[in-house]
């Protein structure tokens, strides 16, 4: 059951409610109160690319890079049909080498909660670092341990009128803070599958040595989608880390 596999083709669909456009407003209010005016963008762990597609709809180079095909299929599907120029590849971000430098990367939706240890979190920032400029930055969000135990992941939508319905059960591990969330999905077609996703809480002291050890001179987290410290109740926080080997 990989994850991101036979989701994909649905994955715009349960994501019709989803704010993209302000997260994408966020990213360049946070990149304008670190004054970094980026030409070049990396979405790291794109999906099917929507974010990517605003960045290039509000006059960025964006690229964008995800270890599912499925997914990239996809973001490569839409990108066609909106006539946009948007790079993308299929890698892992831990050992990522896509012979490209940006200036400025991100990456949102929980995404390196899915890289599920201390190390593959450290390559992942440390590969990511390694595709940007100097100066670049790299700003991303992550759920928190307090969103795990609060069973955020628990969710269900099984009216029959959706065209996608589905039933969420995670379950989180404190000791190791991995959450396994069995997901399973039904479409109005009448297919019917499972994936099974697993996600880890990196301790804040974790992610802020793999950013500080990238060489990053400045970090700051947020509570997400403010400009607010984190707070203990936060279910996601944003990371800003900037000024990349200077
Ligand atoms: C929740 S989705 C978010 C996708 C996209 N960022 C969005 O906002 O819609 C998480 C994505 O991370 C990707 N992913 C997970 N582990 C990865 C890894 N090690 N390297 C690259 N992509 C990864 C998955 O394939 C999936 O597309």
């Amino acid at each position: 059951m990989p994850s991101f596999g036979k989701l994909a083709r649905h994955y715009d669909r349960l994501m019709h409610n989803v704010p993209y456009a302000m997260w994408a407003s966020y990213y360049q209010l946070i990149l304008a109160s670190i004054e970094h005016d980026p030409d070049s963008v990396l979405d790291v762990c794109c999906g099917t690319g929507t974010v990517a597609e605003i960045m290039s709809q509000n006059g960025f180079h964006a690229a964008g890079v995800d270890l599912s095909p499925e997914m990239i299929r996809e973001a490569r599907r839409k990108a066609i049909e909106k006539d946009l120029e948007i790079d993308y590849f299929v890698a892992d971000v831990t050992t990522m080498e896509l012979g490209k430098q940006f200036d400025s990367a991100y990456s949102f939706f929980d995404s390196l909660n899915y890289i599920t240890t201390p190390e593959g979190l450290h390559a992942a920032v440390q590969r990511t670092a390694a595709h940007l400029n100097r100066g670049g930055s790299f700003v991303f969000d992550l759920n928190t341990e307090f969103a795990f135990q609060e069973q955020m992941f628990d969710q269900r939508e099984v009216h029959p009128n959706r065209r996608l319905r589905y039933e969420w059960t995670g379950t989180y591990d404190p000791e190791s803070r991995l959450i396994c969330v069995r997901m399973e999905f039904w479409t109005k077609e009448g297919e019917q599958f499972v994936e099974e996703h697993h996600q880890r809480a990196h301790p804040h002291d974790e992610v802020l040595t793999a950013l500080r050890d990238a060489g990053f001179r400045h970090i700051s987290a947020f509570d997400a989608y403010t400009m607010n410290p984190p707070r203990a109740r936060s279910d996601r926080l944003h990371y800003v880390a900037w000024g990349l080997g200077e």
